[in-house]
């Protein structure tokens, strides 16, 4: 037997949203949830810095990158292996659970550094977000997947919810500064199916296009507004544990979007297929393509429907876990 090889494994939630994405950029409140997909990272001792076998590389890897400089205080070579269920570029936050599992397992392998609570790392994140998307991100991934649950983000502090931190950033459009919150939600029989369309459409397409029709029709603003009344009202449903309202406030936000713009057909189609049996389905995150999300009760019928429509299917309940160191040897 060899001498003994300190490796260190830790694993982070990718998130979905339920409520207010597009609008939050304008200052609305928007609620994600982590879900049971995992990212898990092992880092090991090596003789030169990997991704996988590959090299680590500034342009391929820059939140690992961005990570190593911040938390690594000696230049200690690590070969790190990514696995996990969370499938990418799908608007499912697998960037942002990268960054909140390589960011535990580096602060545990660097004794130098006091103690990493939740909120140092979710900056961390956050930042390493930010650095990977030309100064543009919001906490919301980061958030929640460090911190797990659900995760309440708004421009101010909410009444609702347990505030837990404030973000700022400096973003090529000026500062900004969300606040972000915890709400209490946990229910057996309730599910998220996910259905993902496999189109990549990137997110800062889809903001831009968003920002293009408000400077070309300054009274739609009133749509950013009308997602975040409905957002505060399926808030109030959560925390009620009112599921039914939950899934109607989700059906009406998706309405909303879809009049914004930024559905599609294949979305259209996932969620048409969805609706017969669910409380609630919408799309989730910036959409043009990626992700939808149903609430129900039925996940097996919903996911069979789902399938039958030509989305690839994840099932995950609300409340789960945030980011953990899983083994140290
Ligand atoms: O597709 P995602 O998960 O990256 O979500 C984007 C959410 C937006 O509200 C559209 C953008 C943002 O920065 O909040």
């Amino acid at each position: 037997m060899g001498d003994a090889v300190e490796s260190t494994a830790a694993s982070a939630p990718g998130k979905c949203i339920l409520f207010g994405e597009h609008a939050v950029v304008y200052g609305q409140p928007a609620v994600a949830v982590a879900i049971e997909q995992r990212l898990t990272v092992t880092m090991t001792p090596a003789s030169s810095w990997s991704v996988d076998g590959s090299p680590l590389n500034s342009k391929k890897h820059p939140h690992i990158m961005m990570l190593k400089e911040a938390l690594m205080s000696k230049d200690t070579p690590m070969a790190l292996r990514v696995s996990g269920d969370i499938p990418n570029a799908s608007g499912l936050g697998s960037s942002a659970a990268l960054s909140a599992a390589v960011g535990a397992a580096m602060h545990h392998l660097s004794a130098e550094h006091e103690a990493l609570d939740n909120d140092r790392l979710s900056a961390l994140a956050h930042l390493a977000e930010a650095h990977a998307q030309n100064g543009r991100a919001s906490p919301m991934d980061a958030s929640t997947s460090v911190e797990g649950g659900v995760v309440l983000l708004s421009n101010q502090r909410e009444e609702r919810g347990d505030w837990l931190y404030t973000r700022r950033l400096a973003t090529p459009e000026g500062e900004r500064t969300w606040e972000v919150h915890a709400l209490p939600a946990a229910a057996d029989d309730i599910y998220l199916v996910l259905g993902n369309t496999g189109v990549h459409a990137p997110t800062a397409r889809q903001v831009a296009m968003v920002a293009n029709a408000l400077s070309a029709e300054p009274h739609r603003m009133q749509e950013i507004k009308a997602i975040g009344t409905v957002a505060r009202r399926g808030i109030e449903a959560l925390i009620r544990g009112d599921y039914e309202a939950v899934g109607h406030a989700m059906s009406e936000n998706h309405l909303l979007l879809r009049n914004l713009g930024v559905s599609s057909p294949e979305l259209e189609d996932l969620i048409q297929a969805a609706t017969p049996t669910s409380l609630g389905v919408k799309l989730t995150g910036a959409g043009g393509g990626g992700c939808m999300v149903a609430l129900t009760r039925d996940p097996k019928t919903t996911s069979e429907a789902i399938e039958l429509a030509g989305g690839r299917v994840l099932i995950s309940r609300l409340g789960n876990a945030g980011v953990r160191l899983d083994s140290q040897s």
